[in-house]
């Protein structure tokens, strides 16, 4: 594993039990995938990738057969747990799987879905690539993920001061969608309000989503201050989601 990705695990892992209490954009996003899934075979197999602490997972349960079976994985350990530990179905397994690297039996899921996990992906398009050959034909490949515009707001203190904030550059939507052929993407951005860009920051640490991008290099104090009063008061911060949807051609 990447030391990128061994931090960004860490990171999740350390804010296992303070995720829920964060997770206002999560769960939004998570109700965006959910108001897009396809019709499902009484028996569906379904995958999802990065399920965190199981906000998706257990909203996804209520609206899968009796006879389904979903298999809710993370690449760390201590979110599958916290998973694990609120709430038990028979349908339901758990697994610490990399989604950039999962070791599944190709062709064998009716769905797949994720949700807010594949910004931190570091082959994103390769990972999509990958993930299509777990569908079985006809099968859906399903994810929010963040875009362009997302933290817009951060940004822009950043470049009335001349710096760059340390947040990952997201894709728009159209390169979202070039990433994968036959993918269509969708946007649905909202804004979520805070104090301050204290509570803006904090909420971002206690969810585990605070590692910044490769190379980016920590502020003077005297800069960080400045960029965080110039957020203003309370502020309203742009979470930019957009939504991918795929399907494996029938043979
Ligand atoms: C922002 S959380 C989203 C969790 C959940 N899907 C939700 O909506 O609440 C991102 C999750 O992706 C996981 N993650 C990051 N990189 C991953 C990877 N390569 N493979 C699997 N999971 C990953 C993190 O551990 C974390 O639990």
């Amino acid at each position: 594993m990447s030391g990128r990705k061994r931090r960004i695990v860490a990171a999740f892992s350390a804010a296992a039990a303070t995720y829920n209490d964060h997770a206002e954009a999560q769960i939004r996003a998570a109700g965006l995938l959910l108001e897009r899934l396809p019709p499902l075979p009484m028996a569906a197999r379904v995958l999802e990738l990065g399920c965190g602490t199981g906000l998706l997972t257990q909203r996804l349960l209520e609206l899968l057969g009796p006879d389904a079976e979903l298999l809710a994985t993370d690449l760390s350990p201590a979110m599958i747990a916290q998973a694990r530990s609120a709430m038990a179905d028979s349908r339901l397994c758990f697994a610490v799987v990399d989604a950039e690297a999962p070791a599944l039996p190709d062709s064998a899921f009716d769905l797949i879905v994720s949700s807010l996990a594949a910004q931190w992906f570091a082959n994103l398009p390769a990972t999509l690539d990958r993930l299509v050959g777990l569908l079985k034909p006809g099968g859906r490949l399903l994810l929010t993920t963040l875009g362009a515009d997302t933290f817009a707001e951060w940004r822009a203190a950043h470049a009335a001061t001349g710096r760059t904030a340390g947040i990952a550059a997201y894709p728009k939507a159209a390169e979202l969608q070039a990433m994968i052929v036959g993918a269509t993407v969708e946007s649905a951005p909202f804004a979520i309000a805070y104090a301050d860009a204290r509570a803006f920051l904090k909420g971002l640490e206690a969810i585990g989503a605070a590692t910044p991008r490769p190379g980016h290099r920590p502020l003077p104090a005297g800069a960080l201050r400045r960029i965080m009063a110039g957020l203003g008061a309370p502020c309203s911060i742009t979470w930019d989601i957009l939504i991918l949807g795929v399907t494996k051609e029938s043979q």
